[in-house]
């Protein structure tokens, strides 16, 4: 298979105990906390049995109750909805998307995303990965078109949503001008989320007042995306919304598992990002993992070698070490995706996002001399999108930087890293790198779909059901109750 330029690689050979090393009491200690070329090679036929098990679980048109809830329409989704496209154009899933996506540019310089739990992350993990991170700051010619957006629906802060309502109110006068519209995009799968239903709630009661009840108008401003079924996708049909104006989130796509469908393609075609890149990176990296051997599969690799520090070794810690301020709203997305999939039954490793080198500042002394329970993944950007910012000469040297004059902010990061990788290997603090050659749109489509398959397979490693959420169900079951009460 061709790989893309752009191939994303996960170098684990420092999470490996090396071939032949003589004593010393640091050899001892990596003998102890990394994995053993012996457990590699015992594991890897597992490995290829759960990667044909997962394959085979997309074909499944009846699920055993053995395997329900089995969500893995997230596989397939990326490459389905690209051939549509090339097939139907605007009457695909994805040309609707992206008509939508047009309109609302067109109509509001705001936009308002309601939704929790993975309807907020990941859409923010691809905000920040990809936009300017003071996007909102910008002006609207900066923006090239697109609206500044903002998230709301994930927690029940009355402050928070009330500093967005003054912020609306403050900003938006004249709702004829479209600097001064604002709009909303509601995702939640279920429909059925407190958070999202009240935040939405309160954001319906500011539009009519701002935009006068006038559904008509509101239902261009207002878009929904929700599963097949449910409160949200009802009220919409009373709101008089046609099925065609709703965004479905498949009924086989779980909501940690949704970036790629409406829930995540929509916020990221709002605002400009080119989201059939991201599309061909997550289809490529499923054929990666299904066709490709262990040593070209990240996703085998990065699942494998994780799970055996998480389990051999007594590493519970999973730390993603992101070394791009871009990347900490993708390293919570990772954490959710991880702790909700795997967090079961006693198992599943804790995920802590760490961003370096800030976080070298803050957690580096623990991670280093810590209690031994961490697997640390570092992930690196190889290339930044900008044009390095120099050091460069100054007339005044007491800061004594004129030696590193020549040397730009990405040589500290490589200098840092390599500091970190080398500190924590001389005390055997298991590391590796998940290497992405820059941050583009197709690269982070790689990304997130090797991390959700990564997750499925390290699922069905200990025998988890990666779907599902019976923990959450329970924290909701309960909070409805406590309010009847
Ligand atoms: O992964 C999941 O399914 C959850 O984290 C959901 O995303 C979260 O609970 C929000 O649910 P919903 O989209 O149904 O409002």
């Amino acid at each position: 298979m061709q790989l893309p330029d752009e191939a994303i690689t996960y170098h684990y050979q420092s999470l490996l105990v090396p071939a032949a090393e003589d004593w010393t009491a640091a050899a001892e200690l990596r003998a102890r906390h990394c994995v053993s070329q012996a457990e590699l090679r015992d594991l890897t036929p597992r490995l290829m049995q759960v990667r044909s098990q997962v394959a085979a679980e997309r074909e499944l048109r009846q699920v055993p109750a053995e395997l329900q809830p089995l969500h893995a329409g997230f596989i397939d989704l990326p490459q389905r909805y690209l051939d549509h496209y090339r097939r139907h154009g605007d009457d695909s899933e994805l040309g609707r998307i992206l008509v939508q996506a047009s309109r609302l540019r067109d109509d509001v310089d705001r936009v308002v995303l309601l939704g929790i739990g993975a309807s907020y992350l990941g859409p923010r993990a691809l905000f920040e990965a990809l936009k300017p991170l003071y996007h909102n700051e910008m002006p609207p010619d900066a923006r090239l078109g697109a609206p500044r957006l903002y998230f709301a629906g994930n927690n029940l802060d009355t402050d928070a949503l009330q500093d967005l309502l003054d912020l609306l109110q403050q900003t938006c006068v004249e709702p004829e001008l479209r600097g001064e519209r604002w709009g909303v995009i509601v995702v939640s799968k279920s429909g059925d989320t407190l958070e999202t239903a009240a935040a939405y709630r309160a954001l319906r009661r500011e539009a009519v007042e701002y935009y006068g009840n006038h559904w008509e108008r509101l239902r261009q401003l207002i878009v929904p995306v929700t599963g097949p079924h449910g409160k949200l996708r009802d009220l919409c049909r009373a709101d008089g919304y046609r099925e065609d104006e709703v965004f479905t989130i498949p009924e086989d796509v779980a909501g940690r598992y949704s970036v790629f469908s409406p829930a995540g393609l929509l916020p990221a075609a709002v605002l400009g990002l080119d989201v059939r890149a991201l599309l061909l990176g997550a289809a490529a990296m499923t054929r990666r993992f299904l066709d490709e051997p262990f040593e070209r599969n990240p996703v085998l690799q990065y699942a494998g070698l994780n799970h055996l520090l998480t389990t051999a070794h007594a590493k519970p810690m999973r730390v993603l070490a992101v070394w791009s301020r871009k990347l900490e709203a993708l390293g919570q997305w990772y954490d959710q995706l991880l702790a909700e999939s795997l967090g079961k039954q006693g198992q599943g490793a804790t995920p802590l996002t760490a961003v370096q080198t800030r976080d070298l500042y803050a957690r580096g002394q623990l991670h280093q001399e810590g209690p031994r329970d961490k697997v640390i993944n570092n992930l690196v950007v190889k290339t930044p999108r900008t044009p390095p910012i120099m050091i460069g000469m100054a007339d005044r040297n007491q800061d004594e930087l004129n030696q590193y004059s020549r040397k730009g902010l990405p040589d500290l990061v490589d200098a840092a890293l390599q500091g970190a990788n080398r500190a924590y290997a001389e005390v055997a603090r298991p590391t590796a790198d998940l290497v992405l050659p820059l941050l583009s749109e197709h690269v982070l489509g790689q990304l997130m779909q090797m991390l959700m398959l990564a997750t499925v397979v390290e699922g069905r490693l200990l025998g988890i059901n990666p779907y599902g959420q019976p923990g959450v169900e329970a924290y909701r079951r309960h909070m409805r109750a406590a309010l009847k009460g």
